[in-house]
């Protein structure tokens, strides 16, 4: 015996249109359709023990135009005549057998059958929910290798959604919601689970210094102005010798102006030339062999500005002296072909280099200019400890919110660049399991990773080549992607279309609501309706890693992290802490709140 035992009286009505995965029902008792719910699930048997399971899409009732009669003429039975036709419209998702070989009661995604014409659709409602949706709740949790606890489902509270771990990442996922909608709790109830296995491994952007209450994680700090005086071990310095060409070029290069090609040339000349000298100093000629621009050895960024200086200084002695006037005897030189070209461009590296904002670019501490340096930053980057005390821990948590906002993209774009090319470069082992595989969770992905309407300037550029990459690429080594957004109408649709599961929270804009559904199958599209109107923490999921696309309440981290928002009313109506706003003053002068 299956769970369904419908009898005919519960039924909704009867299937009326078949188009691909999507029918449309007719519902002659005008009565029954108060059962049809936007967001239900509906069951059709198509054989004896197989069941299609739809959801419930869109649900209507129209008036019927009367026919018209001619004068005199008396209809003979007016409550034969239809007033309404009433309908719903129902999306397949998924088969359920009541036996399958030696299992049973199986569901799975796949539609073998699309059911005859007026079969007739049951609710599943009451007990057959229930029953139904313990099913689900153990197939995802038994199909799944490393089945993931998420929440709860919404059709019924007492079920708990799974979804697949593996999926989820390894061709990326969004979690987007409005602000308040619960990203943040999202990703802390996901950090959690993961902290709980041997050997997570996983990185989180935190713009806002939102995760630093979560103690299961190891904590960094990209650098600020305070950690030049006092050392600090969980500061981060990603020192200037980390760029690329490219993103050098972005940072330093006035694009508009007319020396923009000769600034170029010259800079890509003196890096090279610097690179060239630190690799021959080092007695590494090996590195040579495959040497690039952007090979990553340490120098200093003073070298660089000295070979810079010299091409811009530059005097090509001409063998013949002043014959006369007052620099009489002294040799006559000539201007070099960049001689006096690249002023304005060192001025604005030299402006960068003393703006003590980006000290942790170019004021690194001497142990970042050794050769080793890179080692150590890969292994905090990636290292995968098994601690809980967080000092070892795999789920590492980089605290941007020190970063000045024009370089931001530069600086994500970096950390993410140097996670995917250590991967890259990572021997894959005998079966590829030498890999370990790396999440990286963005965090306000709109604001680093804008898509072309919100007008991408050359910083924003380099940081989505970097992340495009591991979009497109990741899955192949191991570097899967969770974007987090509140605007993902703001967010490049490159990258949000290459996520194969959507965790939508409430949406509350129309353009946002809109991105979101043009990133899933049509045919889910009505499920997407519901996006303004979700509770709290309450989320449609869709996509590969779960079994059937729906609402889910998602659950609640045991350690919350620290909400960015604050309660204006509630705190102006209570006893106020004392506030320094002679120190804050005296903060943004020095750039700094230690
Ligand atoms: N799953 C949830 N269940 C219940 N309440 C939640 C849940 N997620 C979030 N909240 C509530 O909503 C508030 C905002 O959540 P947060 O994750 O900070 O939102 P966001 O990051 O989307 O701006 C939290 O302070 C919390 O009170
Ligand atoms: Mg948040």
């Amino acid at each position: 015996m299956g769970i369904f035992a419908f009898k005919e009286d519960q039924s909704l009505g009867e299937v009326r249109s078949v188009e691909t995965s999507r029918i449309t029902i007719r519902v002659t008792d005008g009565q029954r359709l108060q059962k049809a719910r936007v967001g239900r699930l509906v069951a059709i048997q198509s054989m004896g023990d197989e069941w299609l399971i739809g959801i419930i899409e869109r649900v209507w009732r129209h008036p019927v135009e009367l026919p018209t009669l001619n004068e005199g003429e008396v209809p003979k039975d007016l409550t034969t005549i239809q007033q309404e036709e009433n309908g719903v419209a129902v999306s397949l998702v998924g088969t359920y057998r009541e036996r399958d070989g030696e299992r049973k009661d199986t569901f799975t995604r796949a539609v073998f059958s699309l059911p005859e014409i007026n079969r007739l659709v049951f609710p599943i409602e009451e007990k057959s929910l229930e029953d139904f949706m313990g099913i689900l709740s153990a197939t995802s949790k038994s199909e799944a290798i490393t089945p993931l606890k998420v929440g709860t489902y919404t059709l019924d509270g007492k079920a708990t959604a799974y979804i697949d771990g593996d999926k989820l990442f390894q061709r990326h996922a969004a979690l987007l919601g409005s602000t308040g909608s619960g990203k943040s709790f999202t990703v802390a109830s996901i950090l959690e689970q993961a902290a709980e296995l041997p050997h997570a491994n996983m990185i989180v952007l935190d713009l806002h210094g939102e995760y630093s209450s979560m103690d299961f994680a190891a904590h960094y700090r990209i650098a600020g102005i305070g950690d030049l005086k006092v050392k600090k071990d969980n500061a981060i310095f990603l020192p200037f010798w980390l760029l690329t060409y490219d993103e050098m070029q972005s940072v330093f290069v006035d694009r508009s102006g007319d020396n923009a090609p000769n600034q170029a040339l010259a800079l890509m000349d003196s890096v090279i030339e610097t690179k060239r000298a630190v690799i021959t100093a080092l007695g590494k000629p090996e590195l040579l062999e495959g040497f690039t621009v952007d090979t990553p050895v340490p120098y200093k960024i003073q070298d660089l500005v000295a070979s810079l200086d010299a091409k811009n200084e530059e005097a090509i002695d001409t063998g013949e002296s002043y014959a006369s006037g007052p620099r009489k005897g002294q040799p006559k030189t000539e201007k070099g072909p960049l001689t006096g070209k690249l002023s304005r461009f060192l001025i604005r590296l030299k402006t960068k280099m003393n703006d003590r904002r980006y000290a942790f670019m170019y004021s690194a501490p001497a142990e970042y200019d050794t050769y080793e340096s890179l080692h150590d930053l890969a292994i905090k980057l990636m290292g995968s400890g098994t601690a809980k005390d967080g000092v070892n821990s795999g789920i590492k948590i980089i605290d941007f919110s020190e970063v000045p906002s024009d370089i931001l993209p530069v600086v994500v774009g970096l950390v993410a660049r140097l996670v995917y090319q250590i991967q890259f470069w990572s021997d894959p082992g005998k079966d590829g399991d030498a890999r370990h595989p790396v999440v990286i969770v963005c965090d306000e992905a709109h604001l680093y990773l804008p898509s072309q309407a919100a007008s991408a300037g050359p910083l924003e550029r380099r940081a989505l080549e970097n992340f495009e990459r591991i979009a497109k690429e990741g899955r192949k080594y191991g570097v899967g992607l969770m974007v987090v957004s509140q605007r993902p109408s703001d967010v490049s649709t490159t990258i949000l279309s290459q996520c194969s599961n959507i965790i939508s929270l409430r949406l509350a804009n129309k353009t946002d609501q809109a991105v979101v559904r043009q990133l899933l199958p049509e045919s889910l599209e009505g499920l997407m309706e519901v996006l303004p109107t979700l509770d709290v923490g309450e989320a449609v999921v869709v996509g590969d890693a779960t079994l059937l696309p729906t609402r889910i309440k998602m659950s609640k981290p045991k350690c919350e992290p620290r909400s960015a928002t604050i309660p204006f009313w509630y705190r102006w109506a209570r006893p106020k802490a004392p506030v320094d706003l002679a120190a804050a003053v005296e903060n943004m002068r020095r750039q700094s709140r230690d």
